[in-house]
């Protein structure tokens, strides 16, 4: 394979494992992927391989075309820009701009599970994206990953301490999947140029319950879910000093799951991999020392 991948965002944790996959699992050259980041100095372990670096930062549109030059296979991964609205739609409108001037031929995307009918708050940005890269004309694959098991390592320590889950989720169910797994599926995509909108989840949709039992065998620790109101989960949040605009996601990530929204089952990571993705339960057990910090 002789085209040019470029990785936005290549020093995230998405963006380094995409990268590994590609050279790891797909045998894509070094010297053909392109690591681009807003940091280009946290690269020397890639650059030592031969992976070319580059600055790229979508807040500096105008650099971009640039960083993009003779590239044929762009993946733009999503960014981090939650705390100003509309912030993250814009730094990806300008990477799909950049992409069409640089005369890019590939483009694939990091979305989320059914971005036109969501409740989540950062779902507009998605879904303004998509239809972004849609209008540019430039063959797409829009990969939407599901929610990561990875998520889990941020709250569930603090609920296995306390023993109590809080959750609006009610009985909804929610399918996850690894970081990891999705970046392998997104390398799959880049090396094969794949076209086409592929939704990756696990092999399970799991209540809120289902998965504070997987916990409990993973950790040995016991783990009630208490049912609250949206309101009074972000009360809780704030009053556990979480940023607003954090709070606020996590609750409509939970009124989402309510409504049914995130019960989404697909084999589109196996179709792509030819892999099976690995279980919550095994991601749990091989993170317990982590969960049970
Ligand atoms: N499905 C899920 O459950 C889930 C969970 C968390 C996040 N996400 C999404 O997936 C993305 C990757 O996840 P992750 O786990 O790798 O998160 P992460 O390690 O926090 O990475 C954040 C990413 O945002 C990029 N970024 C931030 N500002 C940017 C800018 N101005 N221009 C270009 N890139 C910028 C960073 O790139 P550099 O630092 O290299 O410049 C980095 O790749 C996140 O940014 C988020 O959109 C999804």
């Amino acid at each position: 394979m002789s085209e040019t991948i470029l990785v936005t965002g290549a020093a995230g944790q998405l963006g380094q494992r995409v990268i590994h996959h590609l050279i790891e699992n797909y045998r894509v050259a070094p010297a053909n992927i392109v690591a681009a980041t807003r940091s280009p100095e946290k690269l020397a372990t890639l650059a030592a391989k031969g992976v070319i670096t580059r600055k790229a930062d979508f807040d500096d549109a105008a650099s971009l075309e640039a960083a993009f030059a003779g590239v044929d296979r762009l993946l733009i991964i999503s960014t981090d820009a939650l705390d100003t609205p509309g912030k993250r739609l814009t730094q990806h409108k300008a990477a799909v701009a950049a992409a069409v001037k640089a005369g890019v031929k590939h483009i694939a995307y990091t979305s989320m599970p059914s971005p036109d009918n969501s409740l989540v708050t950062f779902a507009p940005d998605h879904l303004g994206t998509e239809n972004a890269i849609k209008e540019s004309d430039i063959p797409y694959a829009i990969v939407r990953d599901a929610w990561y098991h990875d998520n889990y390592l941020h709250s569930m320590p603090h609920n296995l301490q306390a023993g109590k889950w809080f959750t609006s989720a009610g009985d909804g169910k929610i399918s996850t999947i690894s970081r990891d797994d999705c970046a392998l599926a997104i390398a799959s995509v880049l090396a094969a140029g794949s076209t086409g909108i592929y939704t990756l989840t696990g092999k399970q949709s799991l209540t809120p319950k289902e998965i504070a039992a997987i916990a409990t065998e993973a950790t040995g620790k016991p783990l009630d879910v208490v049912p609250v109101n949206d309101e009074q989960l972000g009360q809780g949040m704030r009053g556990a000093g979480l940023p607003g605009f954090v709070a606020d996601m996590l609750v409509s990530a939970d009124a989402n799951i309510r409504a049914g929204k995130f019960d989404i089952v697909t084999d589109d990571f196996t179709r792509l991999t030819g892999r099976e993705p690995q279980t919550l339960k095994d991601y749990f057990v091989a993170n317990k020392a982590a969960l049970s910090a």
